[in-house]
């Protein structure tokens, strides 16, 4: 039995996977040598890291790079292993962010809309979002094209002589349609599919199109593997997770904080709701009587009628109308 390490220590290897690419076979070796990267956001560590233990022939990152310097600088060690990558929504929150990745000298390794050869696979790329104001599935698209959109708004609204920054990380038909013309082996995406509760079901039917056998997305920070879907694997990488074809974790994916929060305050909201009211005075030690002797909730120096608490006294204004009381 073969193992391969992990940073969680030895793992079994997986038994080959087929992945014909052209009518030829690709081997499990070659599979392992393509890494494939989970929303790093600002964080490359995992990602060099992997590198310098495994030097893999290709590494894809599937969106919200959102580097703190340009890709030059973060990548000026690696010589042996080639970059590739398709762009998140945050990859143009700003101009900053946005020159780091596309005026680097990775810009030429974006995948989004097209089948690259990667290392003997053919690597279908749909980086970006969808949004609404251009097209949100399984909606009619609001704007076909670029071209399309930037006649619509005017030269007055366009950013760098071109399309808006942002709308530069958006899915238009457009780019969708070509795209589902090719043939490839697997496809990586920043949105995930319909399995995903938050996914699309246009993305299952572009997988069926290209004739994948892999589909691999990032964009919702949980690392899943729904399994085999429409006769491909489909996988969510992960939050900076890190993960080769051949389905090996590479680097496990970390824990979204702020999905993790607002989990645990849903299910405590739930659990809360789901609380006879005796059961969670007891939990809770809510017993008003305990406090406030008599029928009113209110303490007595509040209720209507009484003197009023010492604190009024001091803020009153000097007319002295009741301190004569
Ligand atoms: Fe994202």
């Amino acid at each position: 039995m073969r193992y391969r390490r992990t940073f969680y220590g030895r793992r079994k290897s997986r038994p080959p996977l087929n992945i014909s690419s052209g009518g030829q076979c690709i081997g499990q070796k070659q599979l392992e040598k393509i890494f494939l990267c989970g929303d790093p956001h600002g964080e490359f560590k995992q990602i060099l890291s992997a590198i310098d233990e495994y030097h893999p022939d290709a590494v894809i990152i599937l969106g919200d790079l959102t580097p703190e310097v340009s890709l030059d600088e973060i990548f000026k060690g690696v010589t042996h292993t080639k970059i590739y990558w398709i762009p998140g929504n945050h990859d143009t929150d700003s101009d900053l962010i946005y020159d780091r990745i596309w005026r680097s000298k990775y810009a030429i390794n974006n995948l989004h809309g097209k089948v690259l050869d990667v290392c003997g696979v053919k690597v279908a790329g749909l980086g970006g979002v969808f949004r609404g104001q251009i097209w949100m599935p399984p909606a009619e698209p609001i704007y076909n094209s670029p071209g399309e959109f930037i006649k619509k708004l005017g030269k007055a609204t366009t950013w760098r002589g071109g399309l808006p920054r942002r709308h530069r990380s958006t899915i238009f038909h457009s780019v969708f349609e070509k795209l589902q013309e090719s043939k490839a082996d697997v496809l990586v995406t920043h949105e995930a599919p319909s399995v995903h509760s938050k996914g699309f079901e246009c993305l299952d039917n572009l997988a069926s199109k290209l004739g994948v056998k892999y589909f691999f997305h990032a964009h919702q920070h949980e690392c899943k593997n729904y399994g085999v879907i429409n006769g491909y694997v489909a996988k969510g990488i992960g939050l900076r997770g890190v993960i080769d074809l051949a389905g090996n974790i590479i680097v496990p994916a970390q824990a979204d904080l702020r999905e993790t929060e607002n989990k645990d305050f849903v299910e405590k909201k739930v659990k809360v709701k789901k609380l006879p009211a005796s059961k969670f005075r007891r939990i809770y030690k809510v017993r008003r009587d305990k406090h406030w002797k008599g029928h009113s909730a209110w303490p007595k120096d509040m209720r209507f009628g009484t003197e009023p608490r010492v604190v009024f006294q001091s803020q009153l204004p000097d007319h002295g109308s009741r301190e004569g009381k």
